[in-house]
């Protein structure tokens, strides 16, 4: 297997990378803070579902036991709300970057937080339908939430990268194990 330029893309440069890759225009992020107002509306219902779906599964609802539960709902509604900041700059890359290892932290598959994506999307889309030109709106949604996703993601694999990088002496024999060659 042949090395990969993407494997030279690290930290927060991987958003700056996304962002290219997904063509996110000028006019699709003006209008992600258009909407920033109804979605700091939405945050609070949407961080309810939120939580009532992860309650609902054991699971999901194990990983919620001593913690608090009013400091994660002004988390989440936060991170709902930044979503449509407008500034996707290395800042915002890093705190998600941060979320995504606060998960890889506490033991948590990456499959629960994707899932999520069910109850996340509706309420964006309900964001989106109200602004003038909802079809650039929730095309713009969809792209910012994509990038998050990625990220995510991102901080899951840099983290087993890291971990088997260091057991096997370096980076690029630990990619070629992780492909299976
Ligand atoms: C779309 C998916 C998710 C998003 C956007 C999200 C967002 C967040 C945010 C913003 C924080 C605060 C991070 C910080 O301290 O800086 C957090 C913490 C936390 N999340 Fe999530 N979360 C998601 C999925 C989940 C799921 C599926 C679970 C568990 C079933 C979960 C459990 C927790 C717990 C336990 C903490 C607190 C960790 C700690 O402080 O020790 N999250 N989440």
């Amino acid at each position: 297997m042949e090395d990969r330029s993407s494997w030279q893309i690290k930290d927060e440069a991987t958003l700056t990378e996304l962002v290219a890759l997904m063509n996110l225009s000028p006019e699709e992020i003006a209008v992600m803070k258009d909407m920033l107002p109804e979605a700091q509306a939405a945050a609070p219902g949407m961080t309810k579902t939120f939580y009532e779906r992860l309650f609902a599964h054991d699971a999901t609802a194990e990983y919620l036991k001593n913690v608090s539960m009013d400091r994660l709902h002004g988390m989440v509604q936060t991170w709902f709300a930044e979503l449509f900041s407008g500034q996707y700059d290395n800042a915002y890359a890093q705190r998600r970057l941060t979320i995504g290892h606060v998960h890889v932290k506490i033991g948590l598959p990456v499959r629960y937080p994707l899932a999520m994506l069910d109850v996340v999307m509706p309420f964006g889309e309900q964001v989106a339908a109200k602004h003038a030109n909802p079809t650039l709106a929730a095309q713009a949604f969809r792209k910012v939430l994509a990038l998050d996703v990625a990220i995510f993601n991102q901080a899951y694999e840099d983290n087993q990268l890291k971990h088997l990088a260091e057991l096997v002496g370096g980076e690029r024999l630990a990619r070629r194990l992780l492909a299976g060659t």
